[in-house]
């Protein structure tokens, strides 16, 4: 293999141009057999769904070198599942979880060159989505649409791996409502956080973190990860009607009951701020990010001693990213042998 012309270990979490997507219809009932494309742009409808009344969801997953040269994604059923769910709240057609699969597949093996080295700290990001196609002016779920898959070698979001990164707690904006779509991949739940977060930036934060929106007391996550807590021995994540399911969290919970933590899944209080002995976000883009500090109401709460991760935060992602590489072996069936790689 020829592999690209990067450095790779410097790759910011950006999008950069890679040799193959996949797309597969959906037209007059039924899915079409995918097509392989080298285009990076697509023919809309100016009328589109999509384009007007956001029947637009997405997926985030990752694909890893491993030490023997193979490439594995991580979960990819899971995200399929996900995007199904998605699909089914904002009324679109769910696309069949083979028709997932072999898409992810097929879009990482047309860019295998472009799959980081092993230990590089990059991955190749598989950007799944699904869009309304059908030219409509009236409000109703589209008929056609378009699933495609993408991909791009990405680094780390939050820069420099586990280095703590600073929060602060939104009180004026809210991402999602109970009862709304908060608990899917919309892309509208994207564009209803960048106020927070762009504001959030601008005061030398790196992201927000929301509060429910209802009562404004409890924790919900940042706008693109889950949010933990570790008190003693305990990891502690928030429950939530508006939060996002996490992969990453499902699966870090796994890992902290085999390393012998609790783990509570419940509402978290913001008022429990001053309890945690460490704090994280998770998700794919963030790994696990160690959350250094969150600031509530003017006052900061720190919990990364001498800006480094703490010890359970820190074994957490070792033992993650480990799994993720295929540098430890995979005990629960997590990762996919790239068919081809
Ligand atoms: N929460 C939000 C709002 C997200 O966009 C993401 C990213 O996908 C996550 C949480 C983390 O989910 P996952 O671990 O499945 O990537
Ligand atoms: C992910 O972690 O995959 C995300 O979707 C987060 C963000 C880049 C939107």
């Amino acid at each position: 293999m020829d592999r690209a012309d990067l450095d790779f270990a410097n790759l910011p979490f950006a999008y950069h141009p890679t040799d193959a997507n996949v797309r597969v219809f959906f037209r007059e009932g039924s899915w079409s057999l995918p097509e392989v494309s080298s285009d990076q742009y697509l023919t809309l409808h100016m009328a589109s769904v999509c384009l007007h009344y956001g029947q637009a969801i997405f997926e985030g997953l990752k694909a890893y070198e491993r030490p023997d040269g193979q490439v594995q994604t991580f979960r990819p059923r899971e995200n399929a599942r996900r995007l199904r769910r998605s699909a089914q709240k904002l009324l679109m057609e769910p696309v069949p979880e083979d028709v997932f699969l072999d898409a992810v597949f097929r879009a990482v093996a047309a860019n295998r060159r472009f799959v980081p080295p092993h230990a590089s700290g990059a991955a190749l990001y598989i950007r799944p989505f699904q869009i309304g196609t059908r030219a409509e002016v009236g409000v109703k779920p589209s008929a056609d649409y378009l699933f495609m898959v993408f991909c791009t070698p990405v680094g780390p979001y939050y820069k420099a791996g586990l280095t703590p990164v600073r929060l602060r707690v939104e009180e004026q904006i809210d991402r999602a409502a109970p009862g709304g779509v908060g608990d899917t991949k919309a892309a509208g739940n994207y564009a209803a956080g960048m106020r927070a977060t762009m504001a959030a930036k601008k005061e030398g934060y790196s992201e927000v973190l929301y509060l429910d929106a209802r009562t404004k007391s409890f924790i919900d996550e940042s706008g693109s990860s889950n949010f933990f807590a570790i008190q003693g021995d305990t990891f502690i994540t928030p429950a939530s009607p508006s939060i996002l399911a996490s992969i990453t969290n499902k699966s870090v919970q796994v890992l902290a009951r085999d390393m012998g933590l609790c783990v509570e899944e419940r509402p978290v209080s913001v008022e429990e701020l001053g309890s945690f002995d460490e704090a994280g976000a998770l998700g794919t883009a963030a790994v696990i990010t160690p959350v250094g500090s969150i600031t509530y109401r003017g006052e900061e709460f720190t919990y990364a001693k001498e800006g480094k991760a703490g010890p359970i935060t820190t074994a957490l992602f070792e033992r993650l990213v480990a799994i993720q590489t295929g540098e430890q072996e995979d005990p629960y069936g997590w990762c996919d042998v790239v068919p081809g790689t």
